[in-house]
């Protein structure tokens, strides 16, 4: 019994100083990926435009505040994060971090005092990052970006993950091998994968997550990657399945809506608006190209076809509904008479890069259908692109039908046209309305 003990104490004493060892032990920093020359010298504009691949601006700019001045609250179920400031200000700021220090808050999620940064800052992407990327954005972020003084608030998060260190344990169940590995003997398929899967972090809103809150997959040979996650609430779209938008829309069409947000199918909404606001829109004519090859290529099924398949036949049921005018006609029906169909009209396939297809429509038959509530309650507006410059807005309708107009109304579209998606709840759109959806 005695000795029992005496095991046992010392197995505690071994666990205690593991875990100090765990908490305290210095953290590595990930090496260059690559060995550039000592006079090694950044491209002109190289900077700005890495900066925009890999969207920086969108979560380090608070709404109303200073460009990278950081302080946008990132919501998380365990708490809110706020942005850090990356402007070259030293002391709030990164203006003092070293070209070291930077590239491990890009790979290794370690932050200038050493501290583990939460995975809201997408480094478990961004560890694909080439060493010329690396070098451009630090670059311009030392040069180009002016200093901000804005100190930033703490992240509010609760107890236990409060706790900096248990990132670290994230870290080694999250985090995949650092650098991009091409994985088609392809030039532009490779660039399309490295855009897609590194500084585009697609992949953090589109692929599901796992019980650790990781990213499953993080590239197209892990057939979970980019068939669908959530962020906000919202649904962000499988990009991979035979309905998905890169496998059935046109290749032109899919540029076109990456870059300006719009085409003939669809709207840009929710949280995708500033990937293509402050992103997607900037992309070279041979980045573009790439991306959508990319997206193509990887479909579930095979690569998606050259000549994109028919629209899906209808029985032209919703239409002759909507055209009859009937004065009996169901609740869901007449309010889309009344508040909708003056803009996407009886067919649901509205106007061309000015109001989206509400028929096949990835949101309107989302699998939760907090996006399409949000839209009628809050309406939309489309984003203003250099190509697309004219922001287009939809109304909201929070003020003009209740929590079951909403319901009658999602319903009814979930089931109009082509689309078959299940019903909406009343509760739903309360829960919505009242700011507690999640
Ligand atoms: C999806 C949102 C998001 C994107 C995109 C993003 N960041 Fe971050 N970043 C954050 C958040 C949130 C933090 C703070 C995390 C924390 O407090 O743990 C952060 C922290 C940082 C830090 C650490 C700052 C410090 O004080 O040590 C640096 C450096 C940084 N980001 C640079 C960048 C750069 C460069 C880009 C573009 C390549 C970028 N971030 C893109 C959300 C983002
Ligand atoms: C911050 C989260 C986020 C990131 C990052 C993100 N998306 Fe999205 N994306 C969404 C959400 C949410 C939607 C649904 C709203 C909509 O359709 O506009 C969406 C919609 C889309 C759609 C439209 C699908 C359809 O059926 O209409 C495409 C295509 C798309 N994203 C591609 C991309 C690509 C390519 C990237 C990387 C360059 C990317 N997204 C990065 C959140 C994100
Ligand atoms: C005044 C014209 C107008 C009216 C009326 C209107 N919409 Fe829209 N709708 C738009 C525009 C413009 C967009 C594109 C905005 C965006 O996606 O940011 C849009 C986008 C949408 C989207 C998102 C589509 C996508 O591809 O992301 C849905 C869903 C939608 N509308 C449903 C409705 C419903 C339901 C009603 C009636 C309650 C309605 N709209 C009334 C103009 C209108």
């Amino acid at each position: 019994m005695y000795t029992f003990l005496r095991i046992l104490t010392a197995l505690v004493i071994i666990g205690v100083i593991a875990l100090l060892a765990f908490i305290f032990w210095p953290v590595q920093r990930t090496a260059p990926q690559a060995d550039l020359p000592a006079d090694y010298q950044v491209p002109d504009g190289a900077g700005e435009y890495a900066m925009q691949l890999a969207d920086c601006a969108a979560c380090h700019t608070a709404e109303d505040g200073e460009r990278f001045a950081g302080g946008r609250a990132i919501e998380s179920p365990m708490g809110v994060i706020y942005s850090s400031n990356i402007t070259p200000d030293p002391e709030t700021g990164i203006g003092d971090v070293t070209l070291d220090q930077f590239r491990a808050a890009l790979y290794d999620g370690i932050g200038k005092d050493g501290e583990h940064l939460y995975p809201a800052m997408p480094y478990d992407n961004y560890r694909k990052l080439t060493e010329p990327d690396v070098r451009a954005l630090y670059a311009y972020f030392m040069d180009e970006v002016p200093p901000v003084r804005n100190a930033v608030s703490a992240a509010e998060m609760g107890f236990p993950f409060d706790q900096r260190w248990g990132i670290r344990a994230w870290k080694w169940v999250a985090l995949g091998k650092a650098g991009f590995t091409p994985e088609f003997d392809d030039e532009q398929l490779d660039r399309g994968a490295y855009l897609v899967e590194g500084p585009g972090h697609c992949g953090a809103c589109h692929s599901p997550r796992n019980a650790f809150f990781a990213q499953t997959g993080y590239t197209a040979a892990d057939d979970r990657f980019l068939t669908g996650g959530e962020i906000g609430g919202w649904h962000a779209p499988d990009l991979r399945g035979p309905d998905s938008a890169p496998q059935k829309w046109a290749a032109d069409q899919l540029a076109h809506w990456l870059r300006t947000g719009r085409n003939n199918h669809a709207g840009v909404s929710g949280e995708m608006q500033l990937v293509v606001g402050e992103s997607l829109q900037y992309l070279s004519d041979d980045d573009v190209a790439a991306m959508v090859a990319y997206l193509r290529h990887i479909g579930r099924d095979g690569p998606a076809p050259t000549t994109p398949a028919a629209r899906p036949e209808t029985s032209g049921e919703t239409e002759e509904l909507l055209a009859s005018a009937d004065p009996d006609m169901d609740l869901g029906a007449r309010l889309y008479l009344d508040n909708c169909n003056a803009c996407h009209f009886v067919d649901g396939r509205g106007a061309d890069e000015v109001f989206p297809d509400l028929d096949g429509n990835s949101l309107v038959n989302a699998p939760g259908a907090t996006g399409l509530i949000d839209i009628i309650l809050n309406g939309a507006e489309l984003p203003s692109t250099e190509i697309r410059p004219m922001r287009l807005r939809m109304p909201g309708f929070a003020d003009r039908l209740s929590d079951d107009e909403v319901a009658t109304l999602a319903t009814f579209l979930r089931s109009a046209w082509s689309n078959s998606t299940g019903p909406v709840e009343a509760g739903a759109v309360a829960d919505l309305r009242n700011g507690s959806a999640q």
